[in-house]
């Protein structure tokens, strides 16, 4: 866990458990609040009855104020859906549920977390740079509803051989000293 979500999980108790249906109108009303393209009571059911979906939401005070939808592949869990109502947001509830997810990988089997971001969605981009993601490429044109290109971002497990790698030089500070 990265050192954001370490200080971030002192701040709000939170209590995080699987999404059941009576949980769709909290859940409806963070999306609404969070995206400009929101998805539909039918969209969320729809994407829970497929298998390998899962859905998880953060309670505060019994009270749902953060839900995430992700899918299981694999070698990969992909974050399909993500939200912390607003009022809640910056006090450790997104950073908490992504641990949740960390929690879950492994280095053997299911060692990343794969999701696409909007272009336009900074906050989001920096909340999971925060938490040791990073931006692998562009997919242009990515959503159907407004062409807009995504981000994709990953994060790994890391690796147990990861301190045998080699310390890569940089070519451009050695071009520039000599
Ligand atoms: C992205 C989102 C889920 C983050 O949830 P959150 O509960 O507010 O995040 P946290 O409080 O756990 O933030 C953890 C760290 O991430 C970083 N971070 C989070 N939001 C940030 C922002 N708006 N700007 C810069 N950094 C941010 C910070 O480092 C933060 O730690 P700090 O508050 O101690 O500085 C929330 O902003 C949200 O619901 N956004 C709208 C929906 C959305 O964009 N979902 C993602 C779709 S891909």
């Amino acid at each position: 866990m990265s050192a954001a979500s370490v200080r971030a999980s002192e701040l709000v108790r939170v209590h995080i458990r699987w999404m059941i249906r009576r949980d769709l109108t909290d859940v409806l009303a963070a999306e609404r609040a969070s995206f400009e393209f929101s998805w539909t009571e039918e969209d969320f059911l729809q994407c829970l009855r497929q298998r390998n979906c899962i859905g998880m939401v953060a309670e505060v005070n019994e009270r749902v104020v953060g839900y995430m939808i992700y899918e299981l592949h694999k070698s990969r869990l992909h974050l399909i859906n993500f939200a912390v109502a607003p009022a809640f947001r910056r006090t450790g509830i997104g950073a908490q549920m992504v641990a949740k997810l960390f929690g879950k990988l492994t280095s053997h089997r299911r060692s990343k977390i794969t999701l696409a971001v909007r272009e336009r969605n900074l906050d989001a981009q920096l909340f999971f740079r925060a938490l040791d993601f990073k931006a692998m490429r562009v997919m242009r044109n990515y959503y159907a509803d407004s062409g807009e290109d995504a981000f994709l971002m990953e994060y790994h497990v890391a690796d147990e051989d990861d301190d045998l790698a080699p310390a890569w030089t940089n070519r451009i500070a050695q071009y520039e000293q000599n």
